[in-house]
């Protein structure tokens, strides 16, 4: 049984350019069950964040005992969501382990008077749907809300709120539009490229939605911003480049591993430093093949460690840069998958680097106990 156990069948009708309509195949029990939980948890946020953006409606003790209910709604389709993934592999069981926290903290800060420590959170939390949805192709089947969103808060939104908020709720056409429209009247181009608003607009195009040539055509309108400095000229003509020659990757189904670590070589190879964006497509290519790729049940254990380790050097470049990091997962998901592997020494050293990097500060390396006895819990199991 699979999360989702159509998505080769989206894969394919996506690459000869059907397009998927809803209900177009029956949905699995898991499905059903995944949807059931995600409406509970979106009905929930639709009626919060709109509160949440105005500190004085928040706090306001007449919205208290529905704010409360409904965070409370919220904290407790997590937790059953963490139950339902349980049952799969992955880096889902990863991100709605982190966004049950969060909620429990949200709960508990609100419950006891701390509405804007809640409130902040809150708005965080929705990095933790849109770490999910930009993972696969889309089936086209989320309900669409355009209601809420000429609700006239949420409409007051800027660009980079609103596309994260339209993909936590997976209306990605709309977040599609709202980046391009953002692209081409942002005043300081230099600062689309600091905001993670590129790389997301590109992981959807390419991962939820396979339309490489939407995305060239986006990069080729960029280009010609007289106002992009020369840095960004030169990453938008190599991500051109990556695209004309990965157009049509995506679409081919098996083989991903190999394939995908071929990617990252060359990709590599092109990069003039560690972390150089030219390689920002390649990338997000080689995710989107190896995210497909572990959810096949049937793979060996040294290749699922191969996946996780690769999906880890790519997260360092296309991740998220706020809130929730998936390196370390993945990583760690590489050691445990199959400890003995190659992968996993080489997962270890990443691992161990990076803890180390992210703990030590002007007063020296700080680890946390929890962080510490984890990593020589995994230190033992490769025999590092
Ligand atoms: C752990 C991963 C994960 C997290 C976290 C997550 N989702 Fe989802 N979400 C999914 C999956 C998987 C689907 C099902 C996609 C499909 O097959 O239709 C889904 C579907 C949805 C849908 C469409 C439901 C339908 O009937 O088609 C909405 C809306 C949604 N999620 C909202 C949210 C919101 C809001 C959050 C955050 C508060 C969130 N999700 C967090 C994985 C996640």
């Amino acid at each position: 049984m699979k999360l989702f156990s159509n998505v080769k069948r989206i894969i394919l009708a996506l690459s000869v350019g059907f397009s998927v309509q809803s209900g177009a195949a029956e949905p699995t029990k898991d499905e059903i069950e995944t949807r059931k939980i995600m409406a509970g948890l979106f009905s929930s946020l639709t009626t919060v964040l709109p509160l949440s953006l105005n500190s004085d409606d928040f706090s306001d003790p007449k919205n208290r005992e529905k704010i409360l209910s409904e965070l409370g709604k919220m904290r407790d389709s997590a937790n059953a969501f963490v139950s339902h993934t349980k049952r799969f592999d992955g880096s889902y069981g990863y991100i709605a382990k982190s966004m049950a926290g969060d909620l429990k903290d949200i709960f508990g800060w609100y419950k006891k008077g701390s509405t804007s420590e809640s409130r902040y959170l809150l708005q965080q939390v929705t990095d933790n749907c849109v770490s999910c949805h930009m993972k696969l192709p889309d089936p086209g089947h989320a309900p669409r809300m355009e209601a809420f969103f000429k609700d006239i808060s949420i409409a007051k939104l800027s660009a980079p709120d609103k596309t994260r908020l339209q993909v936590a709720l997976r209306q990605f056409d709309d977040a599609l539009s709202t980046w391009e429209d953002m692209f081409k009247t942002w005043p300081n181009p230099s600062e689309l490229f600091a905001m993670d608003t590129l790389p997301e607009y590109l992981k959807v195009l390419i991962r939820v939605k396979g339309d490489t040539k939407r995305a060239q055509k986006t990069l080729e309108e960029l280009s010609k911003r007289t106002d992009l400095p020369k840095y960004m000229n030169r990453e938008v003509a190599a991500w051109k480049t990556s695209l004309a020659n990965l157009s049509g990757v995506m679409s081919v189904v098996g083989a991903e591993l190999p394939r995908a670590e071929k990617i990252i070589k060359n990709a590599r190879n092109q990069m003039d430093f560690p972390m150089d964006r030219a390689g920002l497509i390649d990338f997000i290519v080689a995710s989107g093949l190896l995210n497909r790729y572990l959810l096949d049940k049937k793979i060996k254990a040294d290749d699922k460690s191969a996946s996780y380790y690769l999906l880890g050097i790519t997260e360092t470049l296309i991740g998220r840069s706020t809130w929730l990091s998936q390196t370390d997962y993945y990583f760690e998901a590489a050691i445990r998958a199959a400890p003995k592997s190659k992968s996993a020494k080489k997962a270890f050293d990443a691992l161990e680097q990076q803890i180390i990097m992210q703990n030590t500060g002007s007063s020296g390396m700080n680890i946390p106990d929890d962080i510490q006895e984890n990593l020589e819990e995994l230190r033992k199991l490769v025999h590092r």
